[in-house]
């Protein structure tokens, strides 16, 4: 099974942005846990990381046909793309949302998700292990599907 994990807006800073919120991680540190929760479960995975929301949307075109689902953090996009949502329809993906922290007891503009309605599941609060869950949880539902 193949898995893209893609990653929105300033994600690219994980480790340094605001560690007490988001964490001591990097987002090298994450896609190497997740290679091994991949090697573990046999799953193949593609990583990408924009911070554009044209290019997210181009990156989840290509990979129509190639992948079986998509573990998606787009962050701040995640509160405002309708377009981001469309694009994950438009290619027929079943996708996973993930975030690292708990949205929902955040701001409020934070607490809406335009993803969320077309979502397989929805992980939050969780940290970085919320991919790792992400990961499983769509992988498990996937292979449940046939
Ligand atoms: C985030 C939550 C978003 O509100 C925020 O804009 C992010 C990160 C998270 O992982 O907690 O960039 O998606």
């Amino acid at each position: 099974m193949k898995i893209a994990v893609l990653n929105g807006p300033n994600l690219n800073l994980l480790g340094t942005r605001e560690p007490a919120l988001y964490g001591r991680e990097s987002l090298a540190d994450i896609e190497r846990s997740l290679r091994g929760v991949a090697t573990e479960i046999g799953a193949e995975l593609e990583f990408a990381q924009h911070n554009g929301e044209g290019e997210l949307i181009d990156t989840i075109h290509t990979l129509r046909g190639k992948v079986d689902g998509v573990v998606i953090n787009a962050g701040a996009y995640t509160h405002t793309s309708l377009a981001i949502r469309d694009a994950l329809t438009a290619v027929s993906l079943p996708f996973v949302e993930v975030h690292l922290t708990n949205v929902y007891a955040r701001e409020p503009e934070r607490r809406h998700s335009m993803l969320a309605p077309s979502a397989v599941g929805v992980i939050c609060g969780l940290g970085a292990y919320g991919y790792e869950l992400a990961l499983r949880g769509l992988t498990r539902t996937l292979a449940a599907r046939v």
